[in-house]
């Protein structure tokens, strides 16, 4: 596939071709590559016929596309989202003194003849050679169901055992199941009917989350819960919601009953945390940076490809003053894709900066707006941070502001790029965003047809497509009505493609 359409993310992952959907098997090995699988019809640029493709990569931006990885057993079964982990003690006794297989551990979804979902059961296959090519176990599968939905295992270790959890989809409950050796597994507990429900819980992950003082001290670790939902989200499609907790081994309890919403894009599915990250380093993660709502029909097949990866994201929780529990989620060191400075400017108080980067071959950019003393009370309501995303050809725009008064909101409107037309492509969307100390920042990656922000470091953050029919090659950003004191500082560089 070649990299170069207008719409093709440079900084992000996306298939060589065809259709891409979650993010699967995700592992560091024991030479420090990352390992990305993913849900994958490598036939056609729709969903279906689900293989699971593969690709590498030594800092999560550069990938290399490796060959697929598991491919459907026979006619009607498809390879469904699941989890890989690294057997170190050869657990399973697949391995001999090998300390670095892999085990992969996924749905093996049955169609019956006249398309109708039949038995989704839970399978296993093993990798001597570090999870380039896979053995389907004899004994498949697993863990064997009747139900239609049953799907999405994710395994992880805790002290001396394997912990699965995986979605009973419509019954909007997550099976806890343990094992000794990744074959035989005991329904150990559910978790279910708490936050939001929507039409179905997928893709679940069980995650030690490091927890976060407010001024960035790393205290214990907490347990937390993670279900995407689809269909039914409060915005329409898929959306992933998260649950602070415990968990004992066998038991996950959530801290409270509050449904919290992990990004509030609306392009941000079934993320997946890599196994193999140890517990001292923030656990990292990778979405699919889409919605089944409109993902089958999106312009990008004009270009013989559909979907991308978010970008890393490095994760843990905190507490926040009139929030409370937050899932904080930051891009991955982005030191590897960051190019040339375009722009700085230390005093960007009610004025504006126009960066035109029609000569940068990416056509993928980096801002981050950093804006201190503020005073706690008697912010205009007026006062506002603006950036716009233009196409000076056509005029076709994203846009994004904060309101510094009031109870501090940010939009995202996403409805002046024009390549698109779709009801379900909701064109704006918006969070809260409280300032603290006086402080308050943004970070952005636009890359071609993929915007994401950060704001507060990831206290809240967004994932969101967009498709002008002309690549977007300005950036403004202005700010107005800011009080006296106020000082605002902005750098804006170019992304390095990844794949030129
Ligand atoms: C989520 C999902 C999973 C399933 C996979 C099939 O997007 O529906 O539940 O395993 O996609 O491709």
């Amino acid at each position: 596939g070649s990299y170069g359409g207008q719409y093709r993310p440079q900084v992000h992952f996306s298939p060589p071709r065809h259709f891409m959907n979650d993010p699967n098997g995700m592992f560091r090995d024991h030479n420090g590559t990352w390992h990305l699988y993913y849900q994958y019809n490598p036939t056609k640029s729709v969903a279906g016929n689900q293989h699971w493709g593969h690709a590498t990569s030594q800092d999560l931006y550069h990938w290399t596309n490796q060959p697929i990885a598991l491919f459907p057993p026979k006619k009607n079964v498809y390879i469904f989202s699941g989890s890989a982990v690294i057997d170190k003690n050869n657990t399973s006794g697949f391995f001999g003194n090998q300390s670095n297989g892999v085990v992969a551990i996924y749905t093996l979804a049955e169609y019956l003849d006249d398309g109708s979902p039949g038995p989704q059961s839970q399978a296993i296959a093993y990798s001597y050679d570090s999870g380039f090519t896979f053995t389907p176990y004899d004994g498949n599968p697993v863990i064997p169901s009747n139900s239609s939905q049953f799907r999405d295992p994710k395994v992880v270790w805790y002290e001396d055992h394997w912990v699965m959890v995986v979605a009973y989809a419509q019954e909007f409950a997550i099976g806890i199941f343990t094992s000794p050796n990744l074959i035989e597994w005991t329904h150990a507990s559910n978790f279910s009917n708490q936050g939001l429900l929507g039409l179905q819980w997928e893709c679940p992950n069980l995650v030690r989350m490091p927890l976060y003082t407010e001024d960035g001290q790393r205290r214990d670790d907490m347990w937390t819960m993670l279900i995407s939902i689809n269909p039914g989200a409060p915005v329409g499609g898929s959306i992933t919601e998260y649950y602070p907790g415990t968990f004992n081994g066998t038991h996950f309890e959530a801290v409270d009953s509050v449904a919290r919403i992990a990004d509030f894009g609306k392009d941000n599915y079934a993320g997946q945390f890599f196994f193999g990250v140890p517990d001292e380093e923030d656990p990292v993660s990778i979405a699919w940076a889409s919605n089944w709502q409109y993902t089958q029909t999106v312009p990008t097949a004009q270009e013989g490809w559909r979907s991308a990866m978010s970008l890393p994201r490095r994760n843990y929780l905190t507490r926040i003053d009139r929030v409370g529990w937050k899932l904080i989620s930051s891009p991955y060191d982005m030191q590897p894709i960051m190019g040339r400075n375009l722009a700085y400017n230390q005093s960007l108080v009610n004025g504006s900066l126009t960066v035109d980067f029609s000569d940068i071959a990416s056509n993928a950019v980096y801002w981050e707006v950093n804006v201190t003393g503020l005073p706690k009370k008697g912010v205009p309501e007026m006062a506002t941070l603006n950036f716009t995303l233009l196409s000076p050809i056509t005029a076709e725009y994203i846009r994004g502001g904060y309101y510094f008064g009031g109870d501090n909101p940010f939009y995202l409107d996403r409805g002046g790029a024009k390549g698109f037309d779709n009801v379900f492509f909701t064109d704006k969307l918006s969070t809260n965003s409280l300032f603290r100390n006086g402080s308050w920042s943004m970070k952005g990656v636009m890359d071609r047809s993929i915007l994401e922000l950060f704001l507060n470091d990831g206290v809240d953050s967004a994932t969101a497509t967009f498709f002008a029919t002309q690549p977007l090659t300005f950036l403004i950003i202005s700010t107005s009505s800011l009080p006296h004191g106020t000082r605002v500082s902005t750098r804006v560089n170019a992304l390095k493609s990844t794949w030129q």
